[in-house]
């Protein structure tokens, strides 16, 4: 089955939770949490905190794309202020081993990223340590970018390695996907799809109802 994971980054703040509850209902399956340090990436966005309120009022799946350095110094508080799943990047860590066990430990799902110019060979050694690979589209640190359409190979590279080895292993596409290019990514061979400004600038339910038939 093919998960749709509205990206909260282009939400209206004013009314997080609403929207939240829109996706939700209009049939969106994960809700894609995207955490910066102003380091790793440019910009500062939400953490801890923010999860912890928003955990309160829901129990929809809440997938964490963790875009900061140090990540082994976040994964405790991620776990538990609410993430279902917990996505680090292979460029920021040191010991990328370890921080998988270190999530498998918290008992969340295990997610590995890489950036756009990281070759897909480097995640060959991680493949039957994690349940989901996130395999970057555009430049992380922002939304409203357009898709870099090479990046797509890569998925096809990935899913062909996966198959090889017998893995069942979910691939998740994040950054400029949008109902022209979705059934693309999923012919690549994707299964998780992260959206952003195509979910939340405009009609929400409407937006989500789209991405959905095109998957
Ligand atoms: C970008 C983030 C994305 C972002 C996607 O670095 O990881 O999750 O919100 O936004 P869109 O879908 O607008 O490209
Ligand atoms: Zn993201």
């Amino acid at each position: 089955m093919n998960i749709l994971a509205p990206s909260i980054l282009s939400a209206d703040f004013w009314k997080l939770g609403e929207q939240i509850e829109e996706v939700q209902r209009a049939g969106a399956q994960y809700l894609h949490i995207d955490v910066m340090d102003g380091n790793f990436v440019p910009s500062v966005s939400y953490g801890s905190p923010v999860i912890r309120s928003l955990r309160k009022s829901t129990d929809f799946f809440f997938d964490v794309h963790l875009m900061v350095n140090h990540p082994e110094t976040y994964i405790e508080r991620m776990a538990r202020c609410g993430a279902d799943s917990i996505n680090f990047h292979y460029e920021a860590a040191e010991d990328a081993d370890s921080v998988i066990a270190q999530i498998r430990q918290t008992g969340k799902r295990v997610g590995i990223t890489i950036k756009p110019e990281t070759p897909v060979a480097v995640l060959e050694p991680y493949l039957d340590k994690v349940d989901m690979v996130l395999i970057m589209t555009v430049e992380p640190g922002k939304g409203g970018q357009k898709l870099i359409a090479g990046c797509l190979d890569k998925v096809t590279e990935l899913r062909k390695m996966l198959d090889a080895k017998g893995l069942q292993v979910d691939i998740q596409v994040d950054g400029g996907i949008t109902d022209d290019n979705v059934a693309m990514a999923i012919k690549a061979g994707a299964n998780v799809i992260v959206a952003g400004s195509a979910v939340f600038l405009g009609d929400i339910t409407e937006n989500v109802t789209n991405l959905l038939k095109n998957m």
